[in-house]
């Protein structure tokens, strides 16, 4: 096991617009001639008015629209988006939504110039798999702080008939500019919320729960992320709760949680949202709930592997300095369950209505799709995902 920061190359694109009223700057931002198609998803864009702002700050421009991207977007309906494109000689996309339509669109502007039918952007059991090499330009108008998905270059999409969820990730799929406006987030409902910050703690916790290589950098600006989470999670879910600094400081975090600052040479462990995933693809759950289900479970099951991490993540963030190293690790992760359970997302598959029988058929879907070497270490094998499975019912 490698215990030194290992190489790495960083390279962020993605232009950050951040602050009030930056939405009427998008005439400047997008290069004159092109053809739009601003993509969303159901509707909250145009009830709350940022489509027609949107729209308004694009008058001078040749625009269409493509609505109707779901939570979880599936292949089914960004293909359809993918032959407006390519009949209407779209130019340039820009999403207005949240993880979902961002996801989607980074989809559409790679599926819309894939040599290949897109299916092959996937392989995981779908097919062969080739590399995405090309892409039309895209920007963001970010509405919902979560995924990251506004600042770094991966998607994940469902397949609804042959009930998969899959990512995929290019260097050309990194968005040009996105727009972070923290009174878009205003009109999030509380779950949406307390999703978005469950998402993005778990995010830095994937690049950060793992072994220690001695990298000060990426583990303080981790734990720095966490207790940002930890100390403005409650209040951000206050009903009604309009502070702007608050909304801007749990944007930012959650940008911040998945833009690369965080992983840079050292191990991730990304088995919690590979097991999400599953249960999302099955069962619908929302993304972050499913990982507020996997998480605290993962590190009971993986407590021995991950102990040095977890010591340091209980001393570090949460403040815990007395004890034996497994006594810190065990209050740590109860008080991980603890968070997820105060922002109202339950820990438990029984929360949800879901019993012993979800075990083997969500074992059986991480089979089917490759994921039985997961972990910092690869060594977590489909019997120890079935553990961490059970140990959360
Ligand atoms: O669809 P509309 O009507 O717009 O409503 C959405 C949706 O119902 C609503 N919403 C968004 N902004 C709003 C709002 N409602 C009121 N006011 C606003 N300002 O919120 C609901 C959820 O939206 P969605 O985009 O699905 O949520 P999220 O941002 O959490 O994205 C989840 C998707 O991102 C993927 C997930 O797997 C999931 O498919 N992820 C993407 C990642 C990435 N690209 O890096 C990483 C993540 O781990 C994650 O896997
Ligand atoms: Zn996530």
């Amino acid at each position: 096991m490698n215990t030194e920061i290992a190489n790495f190359n960083y390279y962020n694109p993605t232009k950050i617009i951040f602050g009030k009223n930056r939405i009427e700057e998008l005439a400047t931002l997008i290069p004159k001639g092109e053809k739009v198609l601003i993509t969303y998803g159901g509707g909250s864009v145009v009830r709350f008015g940022t489509l027609d702002k949107v729209k308004a700050a694009l008058s001078e421009f040749e625009v269409g629209e493509f609505g109707g991207i779901e939570a979880n977007p599936t292949y089914e309906t960004l293909m359809k988006a993918i032959e407006l494109v390519k009949a209407e000689n779209y130019t340039y996309l820009l999403a207005v939504g949240g993880g979902s339509v961002i996801d989607g669109t980074k989809f559409i502007a790679a599926g819309a110039l894939f040599d290949r039918n897109p299916i092959h952007i996937f392989g995981a059991g779908l097919g062969d798999k080739d590399p995405i090499t090309k892409a039309l330009p895209f920007a963001t108008v970010l509405t919902l702080p979560a995924t990251g998905s506004e600042m770094n270059s991966g998607g994940v999409i469902t397949f609804v008939e042959k009930k998969a969820k899959l990512g995929f990730g290019s260097g050309v799929t990194f968005p040009q500019f996105s727009i972070l406006d923290p009174e878009l987030t205003y009109t999030l409902p509380t779950r949406q919320l307390a999703n978005g910050i469950i998402d993005s703690f778990v995010h830095i916790m994937e690049q950060y729960l793992t072994y220690p290589v001695g990298a000060m950098v990426q583990d303080r600006f981790a734990e720095g992320l966490l207790q940002t989470l930890i100390e403005i999670g409650p209040k951000v879910i206050e009903e009604d709760n309009h502070d702007y600094n608050l909304r801007a400081n749990f944007m930012w975090t959650a940008t911040n949680a998945l833009n690369g600052t965080l992983s840079p040479g050292v191990p991730t462990d990304w088995a919690s949202h590979s097991l999400g995933h599953e249960i999302t693809a099955l069962y619908h759950i929302d993304h972050a709930r499913t990982l507020a289900i996997v998480l605290p479970s993962l590190m009971e099951i993986r407590k021995h592997e991950k102990l040095g991490k977890l010591v340091q993540y209980a001393e570090r963030v949460w403040h815990i300095p007395t004890g034996t190293d497994d006594e810190k690790a065990t209050q740590a992760i109860a008080k991980t369950r603890e968070f997820f359970e105060i922002l109202g997302a339950p820990t438990h598959f029984s929360d949800y209505e879901l019993d012993s029988e979800v075990v083997d058929l969500l074992v059986g879907q991480l089979e089917k799709h490759d994921l039985t070497q997961l972990s910092e270490r690869h060594d977590q094998t489909l019997d120890i995902s079935r553990e961490i499975y059970r140990n959360a019912l």
